[in-house]
């Protein structure tokens, strides 16, 4: 039997809020239990505590503000150099809250990751949390994908199951659900890393831009 063949990620972790899951991943790679590095963090939000910890760890970041470039597209391509200028061959997205435009995805086909907290397809968009809340499901949990052009649409990769116990709030469920999204975003690397996670063929190809 061949020996498993692994690739250890450069990351770009791209975060617009407080940053937990960019220290999950932050914190797998430095004790070593992750197939992985946090290379750079980019933030178009100056006020995010993932620059913080970027710092903390010495981590270079970049402030790339959507407000700075004229279009969406400008921006997108903005860091989009960014992540290419820094060495990394990954992109996470860990609370981004732009939309990743189909040319910043043909720049890294197969190599934009995203987390979402819920089980994809079901409460994709914002507040997936209350959404599953309102709904009424007994079981929602948290999805780490390759992203695609849709919103939380992309291969999924790996998921955990999260129960919602009676007297649920959005925090409590929340709170719940990221414990289990710190677990899974750094073993989604892991994954990658040894090509246990390939996204279909036919994904590749559509994000080269080679069928519809
Ligand atoms: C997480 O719940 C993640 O699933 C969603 O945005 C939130 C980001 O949290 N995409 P944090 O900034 O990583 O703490």
């Amino acid at each position: 039997m061949s020996a498993t063949v692994i690739n250890p990620r450069r990351l770009a972790v791209l975060a617009s809020g407080r940053g937990s899951n960019l220290q999950a991943l932050v914190d797998a790679g430095e004790r070593g239990e992750m197939d992985g590095t946090v290379a750079l963090v980019v933030s178009d939000n100056p006020a995010s505590y993932a620059l913080e910890r970027a710092k903390k760890h010495g981590i270079p970041s970049r402030v790339i503000e959507r407000k700075a470039f004229a279009s969406r597209e400008a921006f997108n391509l903005a860091v989009a150099d960014a992540v290419e200028e820094s060495g990394a061959d990954m992109v996470a997205l860990a609370g981004f809250m732009r939309v990743i435009s189909p040319s910043f995805l043909s720049r890294f086909p197969g190599k934009v990751i995203n987390i979402h907290p819920s089980l994809l397809p079901a409460f994709p968009g914002l507040d997936a949390q209350k959404q599953a809340l309102d709904y009424g499901v007994k079981i929602t949990g948290c999805t780490v994908h390759f992203v695609d052009e849709g919103v939380d649409t992309g291969p999924i990769i790996i998921q955990s199951a999260v129960p919602v116990l009676p007297g649920d709030t959005v925090e409590l469920l929340s709170a719940r659900i990221l414990a289990q999204e710190h677990i899974i975003y750094p073993k989604a690397v892991t994954m990658i890393a040894r090509g246990q996670a390939l996204p279909p063929e036919k994904f590749l190809l559509r994000m080269k831009g080679l069928v519809l």
